[in-house]
């Protein structure tokens, strides 16, 4: 998820993925998934009478509902920090072609996909994430991570390329349609705050979009393993797609984990910390999750987009300017990643990476 190719990034230790792993016959999954051992039982609340805001996007263009919808949509950061949008223009052609694409690869060989794997020094790649130390534990899930957006930001040597068939132009333009969505997403977003959307929309129009594509395999015992750990995204915002209609993704809401039921054709938006900062806190970034399941593959697409390198992470002026105290220290863009980068090398000290920008 970084954004400069300067900046010394964390690498991954190699470990087997999931699909590999059952490949044999498993009896038993192995200690180092299992979270319950440590007193982490990650799937023991997931809550499906509580639902996400859902917004239309197509009313949101609409003058005469604008205004009641721009309420809703700071309702839905301010409260949850994550949201279901719907009406927003992308394709569905481009997003089923993107999840099709996404889903064979996963299903391509174990050396077939092992040509795209990660190498030190870099988290692009197919692989895991963050694997810092031998004793650390794991997460179920199989991802592949690309830089897409913009395009010289792209490491070829790591997008599949005779197979799938079409998987780099699946993703060059499902990539582009999901910038597209940021920023108007983004427009509104800030709008709903009272800030300057102008400045947002060129950020973010030259900003940068990285992709990971998950895929959570069915687990024998998925109340004692989590597909990705609880964590919020570093990004401005993410756009995550799911490729089916199987649920996992999981937001924490007033203390209790709710399940983000998939919307067809629908995109889930998450703040991220970069836009917390700059809400001044008025926004907060989720934590979030994803649970597995016993049955079946659920495959989802996560875009993390950033706002252009130029553009520096700070509390808005005009939140300030309006009286309220900073709440956050500013950053340039490079000083901004450079520390959770550093984070992430060393073994996790309890402090969530947003406390430690906060004044
Ligand atoms: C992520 C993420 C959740 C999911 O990749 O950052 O939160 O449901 N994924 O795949
Ligand atoms: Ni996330």
């Amino acid at each position: 998820m970084a954004t400069t190719p300067t900046l010394s990034l964390g690498s991954s230790i190699p470990v087997p993925s999931i699909k590999e792993l059952l490949a044999q016959p498993l009896a038993a999954v192995p200690l180092r998934y299992l979270r319950d051992v440590d007193g982490d039982f990650p799937t023991a609340a997931g809550d499906s009478s509580v639902q996400v805001p859902l917004l239309d996007m197509a009313k949101l263009v609409e003058p005469q509902y604008q205004e009641i919808e721009l309420r809703k949509l700071h309702d839905a950061c301010k409260n949850w920090g994550i949201f279901q949008l719907i009406g927003h223009g992308v394709p569905d052609e481009s997003q089923k072609v993107m999840h099709k694409k996404s889903q064979e690869f996963f299903e391509l060989s174990p050396e077939d996909k092992k040509r795209y794997a990660q190498k030190p020094g870099s988290l692009e790649g197919y692989g895991q994430a963050f694997v810092i130390s031998e004793d650390q534990k794991l997460e179920w899930c199989d991802m592949i991570f690309l830089k897409a957006i913009p395009t010289h930001t792209r490491k070829l040597e790591f997008w599949p390329k005779e197979q799938p068939h079409n998987f780099r132009e699946a993703l060059h333009v499902y990539s582009h349609d999901m910038r597209k969505t940021a920023v108007s997403i983004i427009g509104f977003i800030t709008m709903a705050l009272g800030l300057d959307s102008k400045d947002f929309h060129e950020a973010f129009e030259g900003g940068n979009y990285d992709v990971r594509m998950n895929c959570y395999p069915p687990c024998p015992e998925p109340e004692r393993v989590i597909g990705i750990s609880s964590h919020a995204d570093i990004s401005g915002i993410t756009l995550l797609t799911d490729c089916g209609d199987i649920p996992g993704l999981q937001v924490l809401k007033d203390g209790r984990w709710v399940f983000v039921e998939p919307i067809a054709h629908g995109i889930v938006v998450n703040i991220g910390i970069i836009m917390e900062v700059v809400s001044n806190g008025v926004y907060k970034a989720p934590y979030h999750r994803a649970a597995v399941n016993r049955h079946k593959d659920r495959f989802s697409i996560v875009t993390f987009c950033y706002p252009t390198k130029k553009f520096d992470i700070k509390p808005a002026k005009e939140l300030i300017n309006s009286g309220s105290l900073p709440l956050y220290k500013s950053f340039t863009n490079d000083e901004y990643f450079q520390s959770f980068y550093e984070r992430t090398k060393l073994s996790d000290d309890g402090v969530p990476f947003i406390d430690t920008l906060k004044l």
